[in-house]
């Protein structure tokens, strides 16, 4: 796949570091830009305190001359503000492992003498960097025409109603809610159910999903697992710290129902071939059909409560309560961004491998002729082939 990126840094070290390669030339780029979805990962119901220490900015110390990439790695950085706090401390030993953190099994797969080379790393202060990435590819997806938004549907088991409501207003009035969630019923008993949670010292979990339009048909493909974009995607998303499940389109939903009410008509149409619906997700056979891609994500709720949870003691072996360091309550509203991120990186690095082409430039005349198969596109013989003569 064309387009990498691997980021590098602890939570509070001195910096978050991500290096993207692959990324043609010729796309505007400022920190700024960066800045604007770094912000959207700060903000939000369930936040910690954390957030009023940091302000994130990417310094962009490669890849950009005079405002535009040049085809080079790019390389970002973002300063820890925390970490002042922190250097030169002696810092209290942490050896009572969380229960769903890395805490535990990162001790025993790294030999650490102390949980905290685990946490720095597994904590999701790197998704920072992901974000800022993410911002960079969605900044090449805007060129094209195509828009990555996201929301929340449900928050600590209150779900929203949106049917019929569509994926844009739904996008908007999500940016404009501090739950990320589009219906304001549900933001209200949202809040209401994070500050119960806040004040029982627990921690709420959610769903979310990401509508991606303005794609063309043909990105991944069916003739290897590894290039089917439903994959790429699972993989991705999968990849965000607490998020453990995905689905694509209605999956879980489709399950019970029989095939003739689940799969999506292809019926003639002024625009060529059209769709009855899209409960596909826009994916079919690994492959975007041209239809709005959206899928459903499920955040658990976050490891790090202020309520104690049962756990030993590694230093003495005996029975303990897990330590608690500040954490948010619920980060299910400010993972939106990070989901939408993560998803803009995928189909960046699957638009990039569709159109070919070192630049901008190059690439916007061949995407031009990706557009929605017509009827004349895709028109057969309907005579018969003999396939393995
Ligand atoms: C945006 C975001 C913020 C998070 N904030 C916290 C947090 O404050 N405290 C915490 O314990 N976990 C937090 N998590 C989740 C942990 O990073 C995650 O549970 C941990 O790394 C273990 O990985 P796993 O849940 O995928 O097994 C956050 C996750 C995301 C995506």
């Amino acid at each position: 796949m064309p387009l990498r990126y691997l980021t590098a840094g602890e939570s509070h070290g001195p910096a978050l570091t991500a290096i993207l390669e692959g990324m043609p030339a010729g796309l505007p780029l400022d920190e700024d830009l960066i800045a604007i979805d770094l912000a959207r990962r700060q903000t939000g119901t369930g936040t910690g305190d954390r957030m009023a220490i940091e302000k994130d900015r990417a310094q962009i110390l490669a890849g950009v001359m005079e405002g535009v990439t040049t085809g080079a790695p790019l390389s970002l950085q973002l300063i820890n503000k925390d970490h002042a706090n922190w250097k030169g401390k002696a810092v209290p030993a942490y050896i009572t492992p969380r229960p769903g953190h890395a805490d535990l099994s990162a001790v025993v797969k790294y030999g650490y003498d102390d949980v905290r080379p685990s946490l720095e790393r597994a904590s999701a202060r790197e998704t920072a960097a992901r974000v800022a990435v993410g911002a960079v590819c969605r900044a090449f997806l805007n060129t094209f025409g195509i828009t990555v938004g996201g929301y929340v549907t449900s928050i600590g088991g209150h779900s929203a109603t949106l049917d019929g409501l569509p994926f844009d207003s739904r996008i908007s009035r999500a940016r404009a809610s501090e739950t990320q969630c589009p219906d304001p019923d549900t933001a209200e008993l949202i809040i209401k159910a994070i500050a119960k949670a806040h004040d029982a010292g627990e921690t709420l979990g959610g769903i979310l999903e990401v509508v991606v339009q303005g794609l063309p048909v043909g990105l991944g493909s069916h003739v290897n697992w590894d290039r089917r974009l439903d994959a790429r995607l699972a993989q991705a998303v999968l990849g965000v710290p607490a998020i453990k499940g995905i689905e694509i389109g209605n999956a879980f939903d489709n399950t019970g129902r029989q095939g003739t009410h689940v799969h999506d008509a292809i019926v003639p149409g002024p625009g060529g071939l059209e769709r009855r619906s899209n409960a596909c997700g826009g994916i079919e056979g690994g492959i975007s059909n041209g239809q709005p891609l959206w899928l459903r994500a499920a955040m658990k709720p976050i490891p790090t409560t202020r309520k104690g949870q049962d756990t030993v003691n590694l230093a003495t072996g005996s029975a303990s309560l897990t330590y608690y360091e500040r954490s948010d309550v619920c980060p299910v509203p400010r993972a939106v961004i990070v989901l939408e991120a993560v998803a803009a990186i995928v189909l960046a690095d699957a638009l990039i491998e569709k159109l070919g082409g070192d630049s901008i430039a190059e690439m916007k005349p061949r995407f031009d002729t990706l557009r929605r198969a017509t009827l004349d596109d895709v028109r057969m013989t309907g005579q018969p082939h003999i396939f393995w003569p």
